[in-house]
């Protein structure tokens, strides 16, 4: 699979928390294609999680930092821009977290000081992350900024809760930065909305096993793997897609397009 897609470009991938994590996946086809990248998590999934191992299979920096704060993303920018000898080619946003459905509230009676830290860390963290980027005239010409998504922005599902309006909020992000960044410098920003993945943001979600199944049964390629998510990026962050931008990309199977399926009624 190494065709070297990605040869001498120069990429920050975010939240790689384990092997199961679809940043895992994407930062290791990165460097299989030939890009060389940093890792970033927030400082507590250094303690939790095992990206000191990723780190260092893929010869990669860790620069922790929390997606919520400027200071941390300025930081984190910067250094990359050191440690990797230029300006960026690629960035994956590859975050979420609900407090609400942390904690197992109901969607009808919601915490809204939770809400706020929920659409902070999983929507404004990437206009945040833009912004900065932006500011610091980070990226190449024709770079690509990606962001993971989920139908849930578009349809109502109800266990996935206030994540439903954060993905709205981050696609939306994706379109309206998109135009000032095509315009500042060529640069593409999507997002994709993937299938229901097996990790530990995804299992968080209420019934998640049983969910799981259904999509799978919905959609007639069946589910999306995070490894097949990740070969969708590594297209994205490549040369071959400059065109594409401000677009909500569905990898998912064809369930977005499916009305019924059979497989499920029997
Ligand atoms: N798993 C699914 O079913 C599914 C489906 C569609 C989209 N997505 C999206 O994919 C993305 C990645 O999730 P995943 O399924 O790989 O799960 P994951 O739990 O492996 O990744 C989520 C990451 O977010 C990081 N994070 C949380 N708070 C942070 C903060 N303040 N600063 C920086 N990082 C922070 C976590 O440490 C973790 O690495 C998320 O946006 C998720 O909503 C997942």
């Amino acid at each position: 699979m190494a065709n070297q897609l990605l040869k001498g470009k120069r990429g920050v991938v975010f939240g790689a928390l384990d092997e199961q994590s679809i940043a895992w996946k994407v930062a290791e086809h990165c460097v299989e294609q030939g890009a060389t990248i940093t890792l970033t998590n927030a400082p507590v999934a250094m303690r939790f999680g095992k990206i000191q191992a990723l780190a260092e299979k893929l010869n990669a920096e860790i620069i922790p930092a929390d997606a919520t704060s400027l200071e941390d993303l300025e930081n984190l920018f910067t250094k990359s821009m050191e440690v990797l000898g230029g300006k960026l080619d690629f960035v994956l946003h590859s975050i979420g977290m609900s407090v609400n459905v942390r904690k197992k509230k109901d969607y009808t009676d919601l915490n809204y000081d939770w809400m706020q830290k929920t659409f902070d860390v999983s929507a404004i963290s990437f206009h945040k992350m833009m912004q900065v980027l932006y500011k610091l005239d980070a990226m190449n010409e024709w770079g690509s900024i990606l962001a993971l998504s989920y139908i849930a922005a578009q349809r109502t599902f109800p266990d996935y809760s206030e994540m439903a309006e954060s993905k709205s909020l981050l696609e939306s992000f994706a379109r309206s930065f998109g135009y000032h960044y095509a315009k500042k410098a060529k640069v593409r920003v999507n997002t994709i909305s993937q299938s229901p993945t097996m990790t530990t943001a995804g299992s968080g979600v209420k019934g998640f096993a049983e969910f799981f199944s259904y999509a799978d049964k919905m959609s007639p390629l069946g589910n999306a793997s995070a490894d097949a998510c990740a070969q969708y990026c590594i297209s994205l962050f490549s040369d071959l897609t400059k065109m594409v931008t401000m677009q909500n990309l569905f990898h998912d199977g064809g369930f977005s397009n499916m009305g019924m399926a059979p497989e499920i009624l029997e």
